[in-house]
């Protein structure tokens, strides 16, 4: 085992699915390999007791790489000293729902984490929310954390990006690991763009390679955008695992960095590249180096593609709108 300190790694929510696939793959090294970690899991008062068994089950697997483990309810001492914080605690959507439908009911844990971490994180934390919706409860924590720096503060549209990936490679019969530059642009939402007019397979234009518009409207996008429902109503719950192992995905990679020659979709606050409006959390092809993300620079954007980005980043303006108007940022 290393001999460096262990980093210490928030989640919240962690008494739930997604927390349930995540925690263990955390502490086994799938974020920060053989870096020792120490788990802060935050929960609600109810949920503590279930947390307390998740936690016998990590001692349980002797993680070499688990430091330490400490739970609470009170933000502002479990995220003390975090250097990473994975905010997926807040209500899932149910069947029927749209994931804008949860804005009030869980913006509010927003503002009270971002207000936490704003006063006792590390300074080198990076946040990265994946509870619903997505985007804009990432705003939310951004704009009450001030001292933050607003680049710290990402949302994820990753398992979108993995779900683009596999259903374009199952149309065309090739591995995944063909396939580059996908982009999933604009809200973790049924807006969001799936990009194929900028994504490589084999190295080929993969629109030019699908050549048929049809599947790309009628059943691509749709299939990538609504994804999240189609798991719902199969398993009668909200995609877990799938979550979790983006999330990981996700923050390993912008500790890490991206593969060499490839990018990734991340939320990330806009700089206003793309014509997205400043500070809105939307999805862009991003790299990252040293722990810094950047905006993939200079990507055509055709016609089609800009209505589509167009139509998605207006919906992340309307929800902006309303939790202004319900006074959380
Ligand atoms: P879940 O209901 O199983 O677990 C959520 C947990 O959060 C619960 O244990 C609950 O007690 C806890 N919680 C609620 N309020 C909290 C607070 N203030 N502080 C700390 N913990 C709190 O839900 P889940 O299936 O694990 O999903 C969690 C969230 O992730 C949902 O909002 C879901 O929609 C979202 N999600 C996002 C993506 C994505 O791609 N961005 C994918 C899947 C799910
Ligand atoms: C998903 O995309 O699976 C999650 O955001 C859950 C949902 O509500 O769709």
């Amino acid at each position: 085992m290393s001999t460096a300190a262990p980093v210490k790694i928030a989640v919240t929510g962690a008494a739930g699915q997604i927390g349930y696939s995540l925690l263990f793959r955390i502490a086994s090294g799938a974020v920060l390999g053989d870096t020792p970690v120490e788990l802060r899991l935050l929960e609600i008062t109810p949920a503590l007791k279930a947390l307390e068994g998740v936690v016998m089950e990590l001692d349980d697997c002797a993680f070499r790489t688990l430091a330490g483990v400490e739970i609470g309810d009170d933000p502002k001492k479990v995220f003390e000293g975090a250097n990473l914080a994975m905010l997926v605690g807040a209500m899932p959507r149910k069947a029927g729902m749209e994931r804008g439908d949860l804005l009030s009911a869980n913006g509010a844990i927003f503002t009270q984490q971002g207000r936490a971490l704003n006063d006792v994180a590390a300074d080198d934390i990076k946040v990265l929310v994946t509870g619903n919706p997505a985007n804009t409860n990432a705003l939310i924590a951004m704009t009450n954390a001030p001292d933050i720096p607003n680049e710290r503060f990402n949302a994820l549209t990753r398992l979108d990006h993995n779900r683009a990936l596999s259903q374009l490679a199952a149309k065309v019969g090739r591995p995944v690991t063909a396939i580059q530059h996908m982009t999933i642009w604009g809200n973790h939402s049924a807006t969001q763009y799936p990009d194929l007019f900028n994504t490589l397979v084999d190295g080929q234009s993969a629109a030019e390679l699908v050549n048929d518009q049809e599947w790309l409207e009628q059943t691509f996008i749709p299939t990538v955008a609504k994804r999240g429902a189609a798991i719902i109503e199969a398993r009668g719950l909200s995609s877990a695992a799938s979550a979790a192992n983006a999330t990981i995905e996700h923050m390993r990679d912008w500790v890490g960095g991206t593969p060499e020659g490839d990018w990734v979709s991340m939320a990330v606050p806009s700089d206003g590249s793309y014509g997205v409006p400043e500070g809105l959390i939307s999805s862009f092809p991003c790299t990252v180096t040293d722990g810094k993300y950047e905006i993939v620079q200079g990507l055509e954007i055709n016609e089609f593609s800009r209505a589509k980005i167009d139509a998605s980043v207006a919906e992340l303006e309307d929800e902006r709108k309303a939790v202004t108007e319900l006074g959380l940022i």
